[in-house]
């Protein structure tokens, strides 16, 4: 019996038999010989199928199979110039693993985005939307790597928790026992404090969730999100620790995938290669500032969101990730630390460049237990819910600080997605919660 491979690995096999497995992306006869195109989840190859070296059936068969059958073929690998992976396989025998019904939705015409979403079990089987799980794969293991090599460790955070972390209009409540209610985590974050006080440098990686009601490219209701934390950092730590992760996942996605990349999802790379840190740094003054110059007619006034259009205005004056930071104290959530002055929040947000947003969330916390406390009850947040997370405060509180990264619009940029709701494999919005 011939050995088993992945069409990946194709080129250690020239001139050998091989047995591959896999779906019938497409297939063409010319009589004589029929043309069968094979995807296994690591490539595509064609195969050759040549009428005098099958039984009548099996030949007649191979010309009739609907698109996505499941399929084992054996065969001789043989170089090819004119195949884009430079070899076919010149098959010998054929057997159907299982015929597919013959009404695939997805076959070889163009699909609207909803049609697409609504099969997106199926859709993921497109070259395109491989490469994009490939990436986040890699995005992901990368991020634990920088970590990991740091020094980090990783602390899971609970998914049911008893308050808001990011306010209160996202929250997505669940009933809980006798205990009421349970809100769905928003962030990791005030755990991730907790896990710092004890391992010193922590992170939570997971799902997290908001009750968005923004239909926009950038916005999901479940989205995964990788938060570090340290104690004894503060401000102008985070930002080099954003700048280095960032710098790292965009070198490895690119060493790894420049290719496909390129070939599959026409990404221009060349804007990927100035991610390397430092980033430029600019106060939110400054960028409201040079909003106002690009665009006198712009709304925008100090102490609004950077949002959207604004965002891609802003990050289109640089060439790489853009840290902004020193954040009107009001528009923070209630955990941040502010300047001497007390006007500015301690905060620094990282843009992407080409319109991608805001990749990176965080800041310096408020070490001080009393003032925190009044920060909670100003924004109008049950303090006991908090008890546990003060308790921080009160036992050898230090400085420290953390972010946040969105894997979904980090793999957005680095693919050139226009909408997040293809870097996830199944995406949450206010609108789809199937399949
Ligand atoms: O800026 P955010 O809200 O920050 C926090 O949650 C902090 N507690 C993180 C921390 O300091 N530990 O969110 C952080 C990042 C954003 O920059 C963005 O990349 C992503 O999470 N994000 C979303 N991604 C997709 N859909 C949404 N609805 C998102 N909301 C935030
Ligand atoms: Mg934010």
């Amino acid at each position: 019996m011939a050995a088993h491979v992945y069409i990946a690995d194709i080129a250690h096999y020239e001139g050998q038999e091989v047995t591959l497995r896999g779906w019938l992306a497409n297939r063409r006869s010319s009589g004589k010989l029929h043309f069968l195109q094979l995807r296994d989840g690591t490539g595509s190859i064609q195969c050759v199928l040549f009428k005098g070296d099958f039984d009548e059936e099996t030949f007649k068969r191979a010309d009739h199979l609907n698109q996505e059958s499941a399929l084992s073929l054996t065969g001789v690998v043989k170089k090819d110039p004119r195949s884009p992976i430079g070899f076919e396989l010149s098959a010998k025998a054929m057997e159907v693993v299982s015929e597919a019904a013959p009404d695939y939705p997805l076959g070889h015409k163009e699909h609207g985005v909803a049609f697409l979403m609504d099969n997106r079990h199926l859709w993921l089987r497109s070259s395109r939307q491989r490469v994009i799980l490939g990436v986040r794969h890699t995005v992901v293991k990368a991020i634990r790597d920088f970590f990991d090599e740091r020094g980090f460790t990783l602390v899971d955070a609970p998914m049911f928790t008893p308050a808001a972390c990011e306010g209160t209009s996202t929250l997505f409540e669940v009933p809980y026992f006798d205990l009421g209610k349970a809100y769905l985590t928003q962030s990791g974050q005030l755990y991730g404090e907790a896990a710092a006080m004890a391992v010193g440098k922590a992170y939570v990686f997971g799902p997290t969730f908001r009750a968005e009601k923004s239909k926009t490219r950038r916005h999901l209701t479940e989205f995964w999100m990788v938060e570090p934390e340290v104690a004894f950092m503060d401000l102008a730590g985070d930002m080099e620790l954003a700048e280095q992760l960032i710098g790292h996942v965009v070198r490895t996605v690119l060493a790894k995938h420049r290719q496909e990349l390129v070939s599959v999802l026409e990404r221009d790379v060349t804007k990927l290669e100035n991610a390397t840190p430092p980033f430029p740094r600019i106060t939110y003054d400054e960028a409201i500032d040079r909003l106002k110059t690009a665009r006198p007619d712009t709304p925008i006034k100090w102490g609004d969101d950077i949002g959207g259009d604004e965002e891609t205005l802003l990050a289109n004056m640089f060439d790489r990730p853009v840290i902004v930071h020193h954040f009107p104290a009001e528009m923070k959530a209630f955990y941040f630390k502010r300047d001497a002055t007390g006007k500015y929040a301690l905060g620094l947000d990282v843009l992407a460049p080409e319109g991608y947003g805001e990749i990176i969330g965080g800041g310096q916390r408020e070490e001080d237990y009393d003032t925190l406390v009044q920060r909670i009850r100003d924004a109008k947040l049950p303090v006991e819910a908090f008890d546990w997370y003060l308790d921080l405060r009160r036992y050898g509180s230090v400085p420290h600080a953390g972010f946040g990264l969105g894997v979904e619009r980090t793999v957005a940029y680095l693919c050139g997605i226009h909408h997040v709701r293809e870097t996830i494999p199944f995406a949450r919005t206010m609108e789809r919660l199937k399949p």
